[in-house]
């Protein structure tokens, strides 16, 4: 953050080069397509979106080296020289002698699964992430949250939400015993909750109970950029620590990282680093059956050296900053003018709270999935539900609600100006002095799994067309 006449504002330490023309649909037409699509932002035709804030994930920025890089990629399927430079740069960063390369996160976590999970075992962890808890589960796991009660507070001024509960991990050893617990998994910049970090003092806690009791701890580090930066931001003890030190006590600190290459990175894939020989073993031949061969692992070789690139630029502060700060400076407007949203600032994006925002719609009525859907017939905006919505039913049919109703605004690294975040905020605003007009949602199509993804929803009452009236009234012919 820079001063700029008494404001803090976020300053880029980079430049633009490239750039893609972007339209803003009239209103009726962004109704029509928001209907199209099942009032689910997942369906949504990028082209009718204006700024895309569903994911970080495979959309960030590249930077100049990335691409230069792509050009030199050596096309093999076994043993291409893009892949030992890859490989080179994740043991010079984590320090762990083996990697499995993987097409993504969700597919890392598939090989974890099928050689981790046990049927009815525990598997502890701070918050799980959508496509980590069915990859558990499907494998008979069962998944519990140790976060701690104040990872659960909307709105906070604790640093690190993402903590784990250390004593309830001991209680749970202590009940159970280390037998019936799989392994232990920490998520950097735990997603779900806000793109919320955990400090390295807590991971080194969790570390050691792990060690005490031979339990193998693993670390979703899709979203580490972000907990890095919060980490030397947030952690006194940490602050005379560059991001590579802090990278490296991380990862000294448990025995499997795994990673989204789509957030990690700057690119599109994944992998599985693993400090263990013989765990490694157990997991390699996966690869092959699921995959790709061991040197590309799903992967093209161009992302591959974008990747390689890419992680050398998370060693960067100037470089990992950019979207918290940007998310912060979101947060912070948002929040000034009453609009609620989590704070702190975490990593990720901005994270409406629609439990506040619409406290009038029920929560089996999908407040979140309500609002993202609002957000994007009132702005062209495209966000994502991150509530009841994307939950599972369980064996029996019953649904759990969500512990957040949220709209996450996810903030693509180094994509859009201060501008277009300003826009975003106005029409949040706009739409939150006419929050009453918004109604809930209901199924029109629910798949059984991964339901939030593909399937499709309708207003319960003709909210849609009436806030397209009112926004008429105030907008007149303004797009
Ligand atoms: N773990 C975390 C913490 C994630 O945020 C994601 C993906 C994954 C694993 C799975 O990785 O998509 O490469 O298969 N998060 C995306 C998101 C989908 O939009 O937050 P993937």
């Amino acid at each position: 953050m820079t001063f700029y006449r008494g404001q803090q504002l976020p300053l880029e330490m980079h430049k633009v080069r490239i750039i893609q023309k972007l339209t803003l649909l009239p209103i009726e037409q962004r109704l029509e397509a928001i209907d199209q699509a099942g009032h689910n932002t997942f369906l949504l035709q990028n082209a009718d979106v204006f700024l895309d804030m569903l994911t970080d994930s495979g959309v960030n920025a590249m930077s100049q080296d990335q691409q230069a890089a792509m050009f030199q990629a050596d096309d093999a399927y076994a043993g291409s020289s893009t892949y030992t430079r890859l490989y080179n740069k994740l043991v010079e960063i984590f320090g762990m002698k083996y990697f499995l390369p993987a097409h993504q996160g969700r597919a890392a976590e598939n090989i974890l699964a099928q050689v981790l999970v046990r049927p009815g075992d525990w598997v502890p962890m701070n918050y799980h992430f959508t496509t980590t808890k069915q990859h558990i589960t499907a494998h008979g796991g069962k998944v519990i949250e140790l976060i701690k009660p104040e990872g659960l507070e909307v709105t906070s001024d604790n640093p690190f939400k993402g903590d784990l509960d250390v004593p309830r991990l001991r209680n749970l050893v202590a009940t159970y015993g280390a037998d019936s617990i799989s392994s232990v998994r920490v998520e950097a910049g735990t997603n779900l909750i806000g793109g919320q970090p955990f400090s390295l003092a807590n991971l080194l806690e969790v570390s050691k109970a792990c060690r005490e009791h031979g339990l193998i701890l693993v670390m979703d580090a899709s979203l580490l950029a972000d907990n890095l930066h919060f980490i030397k931001t947030r952690e006194a003890a940490c602050a005379d620590m560059s991001i590579r030190e802090i990278t490296r006590a991380m990862a000294d600190a448990v025995d499997v990282i795994y990673f989204s290459a789509r957030k990690l990175g700057f690119g599109r894939g994944g992998g599985i680093c693993i400090r263990d020989e013989a765990l490694y073993k157990r997991m390699r031949g996966f690869v092959p059956m699921f995959e790709g061969f061991l040197t590309y692992g799903g992967m093209s070789v161009r992302e591959m050296e974008a990747i390689t690139i890419g992680l050398e630029e998370t060693m960067d502060e100037d470089m990992i900053n950019q979207g918290p700060q940007f998310i912060e400076y979101m947060v912070n407007e948002l929040n000034r003018r009453e609009i609620p949203v989590i704070t702190p600032a975490g990593g990720l994006g901005a994270h409406l709270d629609a439990m506040r925002f619409l406290d009038h719609i029920p929560q089996p009525e999908y407040p979140a999935a309500a609002l993202a859907s609002a957000v994007f017939i009132a702005s062209g905006v495209r966000g994502m539900e991150r509530g009841t919505m994307s939950e599972a039913r369980d064996a029996e049919g019953v649904e759990p609600l969500a512990d957040m109703e949220l709209v996450r605004l996810a903030m693509p690294r180094r994509v859009f100006t201060l501008s277009q975040v300003n826009y975003a905020i106005d029409r949040i605003d706009w739409l939150y002095q006419n929050r009453r007009m918004i109604g809930g949602m209901r199924w029109a199509e629910e798949p059984e799994i991964l339901r939030f993804f593909y399937g499709r929803l309708e207003p319960v009452t003709d909210w849609p067309n009436e806030l397209v009236a009112r926004f008429r009234e105030d907008f007149g012919d303004s797009l």
